[in-house]
């Protein structure tokens, strides 16, 4: 057996927050963030939307696009750095009891932005395994409940948002995932991290600013250049791939420049880059697939093309993945 990636959807949540309103809120300003970072607006998810709402959401489209029905799922996955609750229960379990799904498999990974291509991955093996036919993955991000709004060197970066796949078996190789690369350096923790709330944490847990995200940005840009390269230009060459038959390059929406960087290095065209941070910011595990759902949305994806995902964060985790689109075009 093969898996294939069969479907996408996404959610956005309808608040958007520009950079105009930020110049109202931190010391900074449209012309720097935009220059920056390539970001223009980042939706916000309501006060009372967890990341769970939104993931569903993001997982009915796709069900239905794969043309399943929810009990034809039988394990979910969800990435994300921003759960409903910290420690338990799983937001995918929220997710499969939101879906009606009671008996499914369901956990989420700890893997912030290079979530979902670990998710991915997680999937590939147990589809290939033949121990599960139908995996949801999704990756979904309240980022803005764990974003200090008075940090001004990474509220500007941060959204909300949910992308969610079907990853099913086939027995049709032409649609099977290719490879998928993973990997993680701990030394390099200390460079984006929630550094309160957990076991490791010197400060009161109950505090209400114990999980903010805080980020070394200019060495972890740095970092995440070398390594979105290396990572991508291994992946191909592993597979014996030309950069010029990847129909879609999906990279993880972190930041323009460093998008930039990665295309520029593989010699790609503006076509193939698929950007979305203009729009959403950066929304960790959900950025990628909400990325693919925009391709699918906007009819530039269709069955057969081969997309390359690319993806950095908190970790330090990357991981790459060569995935055609086995799903129909919209
Ligand atoms: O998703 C996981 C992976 N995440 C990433 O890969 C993000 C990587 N990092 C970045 O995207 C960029 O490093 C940032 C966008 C976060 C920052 O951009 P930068 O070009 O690396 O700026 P910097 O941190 O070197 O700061 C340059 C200057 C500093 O002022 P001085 O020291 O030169 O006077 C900062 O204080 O810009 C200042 N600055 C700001 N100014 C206006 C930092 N943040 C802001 C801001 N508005 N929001």
């Amino acid at each position: 057996m093969y898996a294939a990636f069969c479907s996408i959807g996404a959610y956005v949540p309808e608040k958007i927050l520009t950079n105009s309103d930020l110049e109202t809120m931190v010391d900074t300003s449209d012309e720097w963030i935009y220059k920056r970072t390539g970001i223009k607006e980042r939706h916000i998810a309501a006060d009372n939307e967890t990341t769970s709402d939104m993931g569903v959401n993001a997982c009915r489209i796709a069900i239905e696009r794969a043309g399943l029905s929810h009990n034809d799922i039988d394990m979910i996955i969800c990435a994300t750095i921003s759960p409903d609750y910290f420690c338990m229960p799983s937001t995918a379990a929220i997710i499969a009891d939101k879906l009606g799904l009671q008996k499914v498999t369901a956990f989420d990974i700890s893997a912030a932005c290079t979530g979902f291509v670990y998710a991915l991955s997680i999937a590939k093996a147990f589809i290939e395994s033949g121990m599960k036919k139908n995996i949801l993955i999704v990756g979904a991000e309240k980022l803005s409940a764990i974003t200090d709004y008075t940090d001004r060197g990474t509220c500007i970066l941060f959204g909300d948002g949910a992308g969610a796949a079907i990853i099913s078996a086939t027995d049709n190789k032409e649609h099977a995932i290719i490879d998928i690369h993973t990997g993680s350096d701990g030394s390099y923790a200390d460079l984006l991290m929630s550094p309160n709330g957990g076991s490791g944490s010197i400060h009161d847990t109950l505090e209400h600013t114990a999980c903010f995200m805080q980020m070394k940005g200019n060495e972890t840009f740095k970092v995440a250049v070398r390594t979105l390269t290396n990572d991508v230009v291994s992946i191909l060459a592993d597979n014996s791939i030309e950069a010029s038959t990847v129909k879609h390059f999906v990279p993880h929406q972190a930041n323009y420049r460093i998008i930039k960087a990665v295309g520029d290095a593989l010699n790609l065209d503006e076509a193939q880059v698929v950007l979305t941070v203009e729009k959403y910011g950066n929304t960790s595990g959900a950025s990628i697939p909400m990325a693919i759902n925009d391709i699918y949305e906007s009819r530039r994806l269709q069955q057969g093309d081969l997309m390359l995902l690319d993806a950095f964060g908190g970790g330090l985790t990357w991981g790459s993945a060569l995935v055609p689109f086995a799903g129909k075009g919209k």
